[in-house]
């Protein structure tokens, strides 16, 4: 695939970054004098006190970085206060709803009520005065109900304007937010909220999801029956009319509670540039999910930054992100960086699919967006239902289209380009990551013709390079290598949240000096960078971030389980699903089916087929829907090295179908095993 598109004429003429002079001027500059560079941008915000330097990177090295050093402020002011005095009443927010009509009717104060005949879509927008009003009621009221500076609030809730409210009211008092994606467990919400040591949590009675009601409180109930001592409150958000459990002294129903005495300015929590604004969970290549940290300063000039340009977003722009805000796209690209440009921006409480493959367009007819940003999974799935779904719809209000999440194949890019942008609307492909904060790689269409696979060139103040397996740096223009960063940037993660060492361990340690993003790239001739996707053992399932280590630890959790062994299989839709080998304990000491575990067979039926459903289920228990296995291969052993380590790149090339060639097997200590596997 070597064909390159450049932007048209109209895109190009009022784009920020116009020409690749540009481009490579501001980027040369942002490399030669960050402090000039960013502190330049950092001053069309607003701040309670200016930085005595912009950055002082202590020591990168060990992880050890400050933007904005000595600065003071409020990120919620920044969102909206000062935007209230010129552009109070223009929208920020346009919320749809999942489902019919009377399900967003009425919900929130203030705004205007849900449009359109029943059997439509609810709808709910707000001025940027009212999104103010919101978060300052929820802010007084947060205050009021004992919330601290520093305290951290779990967050396990639907996308619906009451929960981006107490967000940003977090925000606006100090307090730290942690959000869980909802199609976690139980199980996992309770670590999460242990490891930082949650005081209170933010949930719904129900969240609505396509035709699905998730039990959001049950799980919290099931979350918080043993351990989880640190929580004091659950505030329980009213989505619908279903009955839930409330435990006495607890659980608390929001809208009993913020009263009209709420409203009203809500003095914002003066903040320093370096303190902690949230906590996100994220898999990495061991273990239990890390609790990335980011600091307000830095995280704000970032997310609003790379969002002004990489989007070039203007404003009159309505842009929709159609992420979930438990993830780090959800937290840059829907809470805080639309409102920090003064955009206006959709939220979106459904799926792409529901009620059928047409809503996307459907809602960017209805809501003229113009900026339109989703994930290759996604843009998949639409595209195998057809052209007349886009077609069918007026979709010239669309001017950029963006993609995150995983490599986004040629395909589904040129449908994507083609098909929803009618080969008018340039497609951003953004690479980066919950620790990045925001954009790191990702092309500029006005600048320089972008390639359907490849995510461009870095954003300002990032300098990529490529390492070897010698963890020596690549300086010809074109390699092949792992993606290392070597030098801060404004919204990089500033920790692990509660283990001062590891940050430096797990980023810096293998090669010093670099930050290291465990992705693997080639840069071509022009310095355009093609995301090979990870080479540590994290897998992307649909866009979701899952570390192996995970799925395993749970799967040896399991009674029957002595050793398992998970990789990823590319997946046409997913991009990759999940495949787990597992091998099976002594069935004498372990209740139902699983002696025919030791039978060493892949089959899908009889009593193996059993286990096998049983094991998938108590993954999706343990960890959440998003982490169940697509196939359990129970075998009689795995593929060893002498020291022990499974051997997962021969796992790898089995499930791809690759068994002819396994490569170099010296090292391996059990060649017998190979038989059967293969
Ligand atoms: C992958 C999501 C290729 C990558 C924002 C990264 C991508 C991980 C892209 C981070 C892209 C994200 N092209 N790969 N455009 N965007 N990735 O933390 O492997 O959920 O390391 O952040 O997703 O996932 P995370």
């Amino acid at each position: 695939m070597n064909k390159k598109f450049l932007a048209g004429e109209k895109f190009v003429s009022q784009a920020y970054i116009d020409s690749e002079e540009k481009y490579k001027k501001m980027y040369a500059e942002s490399l030669d004098n960050p402090d000039g560079f960013w502190g330049k941008i950092a001053e069309e915000f607003v701040w309670s006190k200016k930085w005595d330097s912009v950055l002082s990177e202590e020591d990168f090295v060990e992880g050890k970085v400050k933007w904005f050093s000595g600065a003071e402020l409020n990120i919620t002011v920044n969102c909206l206060d000062r935007y209230l005095e010129e552009k109070g009443d223009k929208m920020a927010y346009i919320w749809e709803g999942n489902g019919s009509g009377a399900e967003g009717a009425g919900r929130a104060e203030g705004a205007e009520g849900a449009e359109g005949a029943e059997g439509q879509e609810a709808v709910i927008r707000f001025t940027y005065k009212q999104v103010y009003e919101e978060v300052c009621k929820y802010g007084n009221f947060l205050r009021d109900f004992g919330v601290k500076k520093g305290d951290k609030i779990c967050f396990y809730a639907p996308m619906i304007p009451e929960t981006i409210f107490l967000l940003l009211a977090c925000a606006r008092i100090g307090a730290i937010h942690n959000v869980i994606f909802g199609g976690y467990s139980g199980k996992s919400i309770q670590e999460r909220a242990e490891d930082c040591s949650a005081r209170f949590v933010v949930t719904a009675n129900e969240g609505l999801r396509g035709k699905k009601k998730i039990p959001l409180k049950e799980a919290v109930d099931e979350a918080l029956s043993e351990g989880c001592n640190s929580v004091e409150k659950v505030l329980v958000i009213r989505r619908t009319d279903a009955e839930v459990k409330m435990k006495e002294g607890r659980d608390v129903w929001l809208d009993e509670v913020v009263k009209d005495e709420y409203a009203g300015d809500c003095e914002p929590e003066i903040m320093k540039a370096e303190d902690p604004l949230f906590i996100l969970y994220t898999s990495g290549s061991t273990g239990k999910p890390k609790g990335v940290l980011h600091t307000c300063g830095g995280y704000m000039v970032y997310a609003a930054t790379t969002l002004k340009y990489a989007f070039d977003v203007k404003d009159d722009d309505v842009f929709w992100c159609t992420a979930d805000i438990g993830w780090i796209t959800g937290h840059s690209y829907i809470v805080y960086g639309p409102l920090l440009s003064g955009t206006t921006s959709v939220i979106f409480e459904g799926v792409l699919t529901y009620p059928d493959a047409g809503r996307s367009w459907d809602m960017v007819e209805r809501h003229k967006v113009s900026i339109f940003y989703t994930a290759p999974t996604l843009i998949r799935v639409l595209q195998k239902e057809g052209d007349d779904f886009p077609n069918g719809k007026d979709l010239s209000s669309l001017r950029l289209l963006g993609s995150v999440g995983e490599p986004i194949n040629p395909d589904p890019w040129l449908w994507y380009y083609n098909v929803v942008g009618k080969g008018e609307c340039p497609v951003v492909d953004t690479y980066w990551q919950t620790e990045t904060g925001g954009f790191v790689i990702m092309p500029f269409p006005a600048a320089y013709p972008i390639k359907p696979g490849s995510a461009g060139r870095p954003f300002f103040g990032i300098e990529p390079v490529l390492l070897d397996n010698e963890g020596k740096e690549i300086n010809e223009s074109e390699g092949n290598g792992r993606l290392m960063i070597k030098r801060s940037w404004p919204g990089m993660m500033r920790g692990v949240y509660g283990n001062a060492n590891k940050f430096k361990e797990k980023y810096f340690s293998r090669f010093p000096g670099y930050y290291e993003t465990g992705d693997g790239a080639r840069r071509d001739k022009d310095g355009d960078f093609w995301i090979s996707g990870r080479i540590d053992d994290v897998l992307s399932v649909a866009g979701h971030r899952l570390g192996t280590a995970e799925i395993e630890n749970v799967l040896v959790s399991h009674e029957t389980v002595v050793e398992a062994a998970v990789v990823g299989v590319p997946d046409e839709i997913k991009g990759e699903s999940i495949y787990a080998f597992v091998v099976m304990g002594n069935p004498s000491t372990s209740s139902g089916p699983s002696g025919s575990g030791t039978s060493g067979t892949s089959g899908g039926s009889g009593k193996s087929g059993t286990i096998e459903k049983e094991l998938k289920d108590y993954v999706a228990e343990e960890i959440g829907h998003v982490a169940k296995p697509s196939v359990i291969r129970v075998v009689s052993g795995l593929p060893k090295t002498r020291s022990g380590k499974i051997m997962r790149r021969i796992l790898k090339k089995i499930v791809r179908g690759e068994s002819e060639d396994l490569g170099d097997i010296s090292a391996l200590a059990n060649p017998e095993v190979l038989e059967e596997l293969v």
